[in-house]
């Protein structure tokens, strides 16, 4: 009788430690899948080839085209205008970021930047942009910032959303200028960009004025005004 409940114990201590050896191998049944705030499972490795320009921990997304050296009534800057306007932006919404960086960088001479631009414009080029964005499919929404040249969009952010599949997203424009305001680029981006939802609320801000602590907080009540 002994002999048979000690038989019994052993199956069943068999059966237990069986089960367990089975949940450490495979995982645990009771979820370590959970899902991160971005949306992705926590356990996932990493790409870390994805992220050489942008990091992915949000839904929005926040690409911008500015320009470093001589500008127009700041001087010579390191960080451009509207890089600063997107800097509010980026940290206001703890969002991602993407800047788009030329292959061929401008001039650092002003005079001579204006000239290219001219040039660039009246042929319609389409400059290359240096790095690739990988995960645009991520985003539902992307704002676009970019100063005013030659009363439009640079030639560089049209290489971008022709690039870029941007159809079903919601696409929010801000700009820095010199006295143009938007220039219409918001209609501009809304009407090549039929099947996204361009905003034209944007935010067009005096690039002088884009580097003040009046700006940041213009910015961050226009951010305030579209309900973030
Ligand atoms: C090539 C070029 C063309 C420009 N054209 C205009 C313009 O048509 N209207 C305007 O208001 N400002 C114009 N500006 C001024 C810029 O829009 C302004 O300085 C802007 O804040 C620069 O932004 P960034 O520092 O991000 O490059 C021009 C500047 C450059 C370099």
């Amino acid at each position: 009788m002994n002999k048979k409940i000690t038989f019994i114990l052993e199956i069943l201590l068999f059966i237990v430690i069986g089960v367990g050896l089975f949940f450490v191998i495979n995982g645990s049944p009771f979820g370590n899948n959970e899902i991160s705030d971005n949306g992705t499972e926590a356990n996932q490795p990493v790409d870390v080839s994805k992220q050489s320009v942008q990091t992915t921990n949000g839904k929005i997304l926040v690409v911008y085209f500015s320009r470093t050296g001589e500008n127009y009534s700041v001087g010579n800057v390191d960080v451009g205008n509207t890089a600063m306007m997107a800097s509010y932006i980026i940290d206001y919404l703890d969002a991602d970021s993407y800047e788009i960086i030329p292959v061929n960088s401008y001039p650092n001479n002003y005079d001579e930047t204006t000239t290219q631009a001219q040039e660039e414009k009246k042929n319609g080029v389409r400059p290359q942009i240096k790095y690739s964005l990988n995960d645009i499919d991520f985003y539902d929404t992307v704002f676009i910032g970019y100063p005013i040249w030659w009363g439009d969009l640079p030639m560089i952010v049209y290489t971008f959303i022709e690039e870029y599949d941007l159809s079903g997203k919601t696409i929010i424009p801000f700009n820095t200028h010199e006295g143009s305001g938007s220039a219409g680029t918001y209609n501009t981006l809304k009407n090549k960009l039929v099947n996204s939802n361009v905003i034209i609320d944007g935010l067009a801000l005096r690039g002088s004025k884009a580097r003040t602590s009046e700006g940041k907080e213009e910015t961050i009540n226009w951010l305030k005004g579209l309900g973030y």
